[in-house]
């Protein structure tokens, strides 16, 4: 607004010198030879841009296009490179240096008028040859090419549903998909329901007695901004790292998820801070499971808002290891925290975190390569895709005979100060070029949370359009679901789909579910605006809304070797293909979904009678829990939980401790 001002201010200074000279007729004969001499650059310009009119830059009191960019260096060449290379067809460039972005409907959304093409006689700040606007006036310039991305607006059963299924008991922080068919839900200590115990289970076979589908459980330690992975163990369980304050930033609690559906548990989680403690306090921090077994816990911070933990280590605590430093997690504080982190078919660690990203040695944690920088909003550089500007990231499907490499997809984010959320993903395969390839969103989106489909799409889902990670930071929700198709072109992968009437936003989640649905909970946001959140919703994807039967399979061998032969019987409808896909053991929290895996193993089948080849490795498939599906075509059956590679690190005998029940080895 105050740029705004002083522009107008300028503009008048510049007209009020133009009329002031018009007296002197030999100067003001040479002003408009100038001025006619020089429009509007409108050849040579790049790709498929074309110029369009002279309009004025506001209207109904706001901006045409949001993002500005000054240069003193501006030309429309520079000016539309940069907006097409972050998907934008309209761009405009106002009084000489100031590039804008946006697209075509936003001109009559603002009530932006056509001025006259003499408006527009400011020379560009980067080339005197031409002109680019005036004082409120944009040269506006349309991309009249190939459109530079398709989005789909599927309706009706296409568009897929939200559903509630529970009124809820808790604001959860972190959720997680359990190997007995049940979803877990920890809460911050404080801020959920009266009187907390930290803990509860759903169990969704049985929503329609709540005191049934609700299991109270207890933790001791406040597990606030920690991070949770399924454990290789035979029994699947469960581990959550960290927290909030105190001794419960070293908590390490562990839950063996019993029962089933409709079948009760009776296991709580387990801690001792005594006797089982991480050496660094650490909340906003990242787990995941290595291919040798034993947990990497990368960054954090100390707690309350204390300094950063630049470090990671192993549990379990190999004897006498320490923290193994990590220069770029302390260069990039306080933006990197729960860092992405995947294995990698070379069997190096990816790790994401603000707009950087790098490969690690396993054995060593070197680096062994530096990715290129993520590009963030078309106007700022310095965006980024971690807490507090947090994004979420997923790894796109590994098909056999899993000899590509690996695809990550990062979505949303923000820019620092809280500034308008990132409409864009980018994805990279980090052990190729790692160069980002950048696709627009039909909305921006802070606070994303996605989560994997078995049928290789992905959901992206919740948010806020403005602001960032944390309380009362982030405004406008985002309502929107949108399904990202990895198999479709590059720029032609998303679909708007349904909308929901519940803002979600700080401190919620998304998990896929075992019959194909995805479980969308929490909300935080403690803005005074919006509600503290405890219901339950469902997205129900539109491969379960066309009316086509379900297949089936039933399967004798759910503990799995690599590259071994697992016979299965299936009952399928002739929908089509039939595939079989793993999606593994995930847990959700601050756009992060520890554990997600997407794999097609190779199937073949002679009549009902099917055989999986299991991936061939522990790079392509750390040792695990993962959800097995069958697709007919494009219906998931319900899944089977399967467990590949064992437990390399006997974490089935671990903690040596009698507070803790070890299902054994
Ligand atoms: C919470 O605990 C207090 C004290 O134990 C009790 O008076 C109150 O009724 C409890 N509230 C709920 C909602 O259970
Ligand atoms: C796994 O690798 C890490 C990093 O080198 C090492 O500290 C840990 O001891 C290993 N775990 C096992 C079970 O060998
Ligand atoms: C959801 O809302 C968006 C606007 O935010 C709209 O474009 C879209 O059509 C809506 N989806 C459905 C299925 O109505």
């Amino acid at each position: 607004m105050a740029a705004s001002l002083f522009q107008s201010a300028l503009s008048l200074l510049f007209w009020l010198s133009l009329l002031a000279s018009s007296d002197a007729s030999a100067v003001a004969k040479g002003a408009l030879t100038v001025r006619q001499a020089r429009t509007a650059q409108k050849t040579g310009l790049p790709g498929s841009w074309q110029y369009q009119a002279c309009i004025t830059s506001e209207g109904n009191g706001r901006r045409v296009w949001k993002y500005q960019i000054i240069s003193q260096t501006a030309t429309a060449t520079s000016c539309l490179t940069q907006c097409q290379s972050f998907g934008y067809q309209a761009a405009g460039i106002e009084y000489g240096n100031e590039c804008w972005c946006g697209d075509a409907v936003d001109i009559a959304a603002a009530g932006s008028t056509t001025a006259a093409e003499t408006d527009c006689g400011v020379a560009c700040a980067g080339d005197n040859r031409y002109n680019c606007g005036g004082g409120n006036r944009l040269s506006w310039y349309l991309w009249t090419g190939t459109p530079l991305y398709v989005w789909n607006y599927p309706t009706g059963a296409n568009a897929g549903r939200y559903e509630l299924i529970s009124g809820g008991v808790v604001i959860p922080l972190l959720t997680t998909s359990g190997v007995n068919g049940k979803y877990t839900f920890v809460e911050k200590f404080g801020t959920g329901a009266p009187n907390s115990t930290g803990a509860y289970e759903l169990d969704v076979s049985q929503l329609a007695n709540p005191s049934l589908a609700w299991r109270e459980m207890h933790v001791k330690t406040d597990v606030f901004c920690s991070a949770s992975v399924t454990l290789p163990d035979k029994a699947g369980r469960q581990i959550n790292i960290g927290g909030w304050s105190g001794d419960s930033t070293f908590g390490i609690r562990l839950y063996w998820p019993d029962g089933s559906p409709g079948v009760p548990g009776v296991n709580d989680w387990q801690e001792n801070v005594n006797v089982l403690k991480l050496q660094r306090g650490r909340w906003y921090p990242t787990a995941m499971v290595m291919t040798n077994g034993s947990i990497l816990v990368v960054g954090g911070q100390t707690g309350s808002n204390g300094p950063p933990q630049p470090n990671l280590e192993i549990l379990p605590r190999p004897s006498g290891a320490g923290v193994v430093y990590a220069d770029w997690l302390e260069r990039t504080d306080p933006n990197n925290l729960y860092p992405f982190l995947a294995i990698l078919p070379s069997g190096g660690i990816f790790v994401g975190y603000y707009n950087e990203a790098r490969i690690l040695d396993p054995v060593t944690f070197n680096t062994i390569k530096t990715l290129p920088n993520m590009p963030g909003a078309v106007n700022n550089p310095g965006a980024g895709r971690t807490y507090p500007l947090e994004g979420s990231a997923m790894l796109l499907p590994q098909y056999a005979p899993f000899t590509g490499p690996l695809g990550i997809l990062i979505c949303g984010g923000s820019t620092i100060g809280a500034g308008i959320a990132l409409d864009n993903c980018v994805s990279s395969q980090p052990e190729g070029d790692g160069a980002w390839t950048l696709e627009r969103m039909p909305s921006q989106r802070v606070m994303p949370c996605m989560t994997a489909l078995p049928d290789g799409t992905y959901m992206i889902l919740n948010g806020a359009h403005q602001g960032a990670a944390g309380f009362g930071l982030a405004t406008d929700p985002n309502r929107n679901a949108v399904l990202y198709d990895p198999s479709k072109p590059v720029n032609q992968r998303m679909s708007v789909m349904a909308n929901t009437t519940i803002a979600r936003m700080y401190h919620s989640e998304a998990i896929l579910m075992q019959d194909g649905r995805v479980l969308v909970s929490g909300s935080d946001p403690e803005d005074g605006k919006n509600p503290q959140e405890y219901r339950v919703e469902v997205f129900v994807p539109p491969y379960l809304l066309a009316g086509r039967p379900r297949p089936s399979f039933t399967i004798a061998n759910k503990n799995w070797d690599y590259g071994a032969s697992i016979p299965i019987t299936v009952q399928v409808n002739g929908g089509g293909a039939t595939r079989v896909s793993m999606l593994g053991a995930e847990s959700s929290t601050h756009g992060n979904t520890m554990g997600q895996r997407t794999l097609f193993p190779a199937v073949s089948c002679a009549g009902a009678t099917c055989t999986i080849t299991t991936p061939p490795n522990k790079n392509v498939c750390p040792p695990g829990w993962y959800q097995l599906f069958l697709l007919d075509g494009p219906t998931p059956s319900i899944s089977t939980w399967v467990r590949i590679g064992g437990d390399p690190a006997a974490l089935g005998n671990w903690p040596p401790y009698p507070d803790f029940k070890k299902p054994g080895l």
